[in-house]
């Protein structure tokens, strides 16, 4: 089954929480073409249902440290940060097909040999990952689910958390941006109550250069919301 064949936005009937939203996207030519082209040599498809392994050495062709990035919408950032850290690998996770397809196009345009994409849910992803094998991981402005019966299906939750942090080696970073106030202050709590992961910087971490700047950041100055950085390591 390969990208092109399915929409996982959309997914089969299932008592399963989601963090995301099922939607789906229109895709210019240009999106289409990168899809249909780079997927065979850049993607990676999670499949709903038993677990996968996947072995990233074999996925990039090479052994470096990998950072996971957890919904990458559009991939300006993995594309981004993956230019300018040439010497770690980049794997994308989104169930957004247009999201998908413009990543492939970034990274064709860009030359980059060190970004990989996978569609499916991220959660069943990390699943399939070795522990400790993670160098970092990037979660930026993740969807806020600002409604109290939504907050479940929010990604930074304790569950999804030891998850994550199983998968970082020690010293590994988990690294999340948001613009969502409470949601912020929900991310701290459930950072700092894990026990396995040190606080950088005793609260909210100042806006590191490294993350570059997407369409949701920019909405959130132009609205006056401030964006908060956390960065945890891994004991
Ligand atoms: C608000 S957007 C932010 C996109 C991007 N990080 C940025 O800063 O521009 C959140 C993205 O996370 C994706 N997402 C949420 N939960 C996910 C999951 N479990 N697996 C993969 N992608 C997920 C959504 O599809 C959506 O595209």
């Amino acid at each position: 089954m390969t990208a092109t064949d399915h929409d996982p936005a959309v997914p089969p009937a299932s008592r399963t929480i989601r963090t995301f939203h099922p939607r789906r996207g229109r895709m210019s030519d240009r999106q289409t073409d990168a899809l249909g082209r780079l997927w065979p040599a850049y993607g990676l498809d999670v499949p709903d249902g038993p677990v996968v392994p996947v072995d990233l050495a074999d996925l990039f062709g090479r052994r470096a440290p990998v950072v996971l990035e957890i919904g990458s919408g559009m991939g300006d950032s993995t594309a981004a940060m993956a230019a300018a850290d040439p010497d770690r690998d980049y794997l994308a996770v989104e169930v957004h097909t247009p999201g998908i397809a413009n990543l492939l196009d970034l990274v064709e345009r860009g030359g980059l040999r060190n970004v990989r994409v996978a569609q499916g849910d991220a959660l069943s992803l990390v699943n399939g990952l070795p522990e400790g094998v993670l160098d970092a991981v990037h979660i930026f402005f993740p969807d806020p689910w600002p409604k109290t019966r939504h907050h479940k299906r929010r990604i930074i939750q304790p569950a999804h958390v030891a998850l994550l942090r199983s998968r970082l080696r020690p010293g590994g970073t988990l690294h999340c941006a948001t613009d969502w106030a409470e949601y912020a202050e929900s991310m701290r709590e459930t950072l700092e109550a894990d026990p396995a992961l040190v606080d950088t910087y005793g609260g909210f971490a100042p806006r590191p250069a490294h993350r570059p700047v997407t369409k949701f950041e920019r909405r959130a100055i132009t609205a006056g919301r401030p964006v908060a950085d956390l960065i945890y390591r891994r004991r």
